[in-house]
Parts: structure tokens; C-alpha cells; sequence
């Protein structure tokens, strides 16, 4: 198969990674609009102009499906993006919260874009919900700069909870920081590809498009996927 996948940044590549562990021949195309980050503050209308343009894109390399690597376009545009294009699109959050639904959590805590706790999406977890907005950190990862004490901050407003959502792609980063906090955590990508059935085909391809290369973003690449890829620099040419 033909998957294409997209984040704002190399956030995405958590997910992409957990799909090459359970999916591993298939060709991936990906890619990380890090030109224009951060999405979690841009509006609908900003996010449906970069997103449709990153989808036009992907299926211009003959995608079979779509999966948005993105907790703010998962939790705003999913529907008129699904209505919009005639291939099948996943989003990154619906799964993670039937898997919460379903679970014995009672208090669960989650971290996410501005963009996406306002747009109440995690309101439909029918628990004890406690959401922090966290814009900070997202800009502070791709620039691999130090989060911990910006993350600290954060974390004194989450009462006690069972869990922890990471609601945005990017979060994995700190994922076993928290596991050392003894914070349970749940990685919206794994539980996306324990609900997903994709087939297996021979080759195996991971492409990563990036609409600004430098340093950091290497260093960060090669920090979370751990295949052969290959990477190149493209601008879709679109008004920041
Ligand atoms: N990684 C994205 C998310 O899951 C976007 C973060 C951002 O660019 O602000 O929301």
C-alpha cells in the first residue's frame, strides 16, 4: 500500500513510526510542514488551506489512504476534509478516545495544542476530563530546545489522574520523562494502529518531505525513526 501521512512538524513521525513497526512493507510518504509551525494556534480556515495543500500533494503520489499524523487538524477539519476528498482518511484522536471509553480509567488528564482542547473533542471521553493547553512546547521541541521545566509548569496544573493523553503528535517526545514521573501515558499513534487493519505488501519505502531543512530537524528525524529513509526539501508555496 500507498500511505500517506502528515503533521504539522516532526510530530507526525511518532505515528509514522509506530505504523512502519506494525506495517513495515508498505511505502510511506510523509510530510512535516515545519515551515508553518505551529498549527495549534492557526485558525480553521488557515488549517484547512495548509492541510488541503499537503493532501493535494500526497495524492499526487498515488496514496491509498491518508492518515492525519495531527492532533489539531484530527480534532478541527477531520469532517470537511473526509467530506472534501474521495480516498479514505484517518484521523489521529478518534481512536484514543473509544479506547478511553471503553477502559477503566476514571480521571484522565490531557495535554494538546491550544487549537484542539478548544475544540472540545476530548469533551466526548466520558470520564473525569482534566485539559491543559500547552503551547509552548511544540516550538521547543522542533527547535530541540530544552522543554523539561516548561513541561514542569504545565504539569502543576493536572490535578492527580489515572492517565495522560498525549493529544498532540509532538508529545511522544517526553513520553518516557513522564513514564519516570510514574504518569501513566497513552500514545495516540499506537492505540491508532491497534484499530487499524492495513495490509502488508513486499516493498518497503519511507519517504520524508519537510518544507524546511536544517540541522535541528536532521538531528530530531534521526532521534525517532530508526529505518532508512529518504528526505527532501519541499515547499508547497503557500502565504505564511
Ligand atoms: N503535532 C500537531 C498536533 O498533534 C501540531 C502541533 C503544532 O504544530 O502546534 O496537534
Amino acid at each position: 500500500m500507498r500511505i500517506g501521512v502528515f503533521d504539522s512538524g516532526i510530530g507526525g513521525l511518532f505515528v509514522l513510526k509506530e505504523l512502519i513497526n506494525n506495517y513495515p512493507n508498505n511505502t510511506y510518504y510523509y510530510f512535516g510542514d515545519n515551515i508553518n509551525i505551529p498549527y495549534g494556534t492557526k485558525s480553521k480556515y488557515e488549517l484547512k488551506i495548509l492541510s488541503s495543500k499537503i493532501i493535494d500533494f500526497l495524492i499526487t503520489k498515488e496514496v491509498d489512504i491518508i492518515i492525519i499524523a495531527c492532533g489539531t487538524i484530527s480534532s478541527n477539519i477531520y469532517q470537511e476534509l473526509k467530506e472534501k476528498y474521495n480516498l479514505p482518511i484517518y484521523d489521529i484522536i478518534s481512536p484514543t478516545i473509544e479506547y478511553l471509553n471503553n477502559s477503566d480509567y476514571k480521571t484522565v488528564g490531557v495535554l494538546a495544542t491550544e487549537m484542539t482542547i478548544k475544540s472540545n473533542i476530548f469533551n466526548k471521553i466520558n470520564k473525569e476530563i482534566y485539559q491543559i493547553p500547552c503551547p509552548k512546547l511544540v516550538p521547543l521541541i522542533e527547535n530541540n530546545l530544552d522543554y523539561q521545566e516548561t513541561l514542569d509548569e504545565y504539569l502543576k496544573k493536572l490535578p492527580k489522574v489515572d492517565t495522560i493523553v498525549l493529544g498532540c503528535t509532538h508529545y511522544p517526545f517526553f513520553e518516557d520523562y513522564l513514564n519516570r514521573l510514574n504518569y501513566k501515558t497513552i500514545n495516540m499513534g499506537k492505540v491508532l494502529c491497534e484499530k487499524l487493519n492495513l495490509e502488508n505488501n513486499k516493498e518497503s519505502k519511507v519517504r520524508l518531505y519537510f518544507s524546511k531543512i536544517n540541522h535541528d530537524l536532521v538531528t530530531n528525524i534521526d532521534k525517532i525513526i530508526k529505518c532508512d529513509y529518504q528526505l527532501e526539501e519541499l515547499c508547497l508555496n503557500y502565504q505564511k
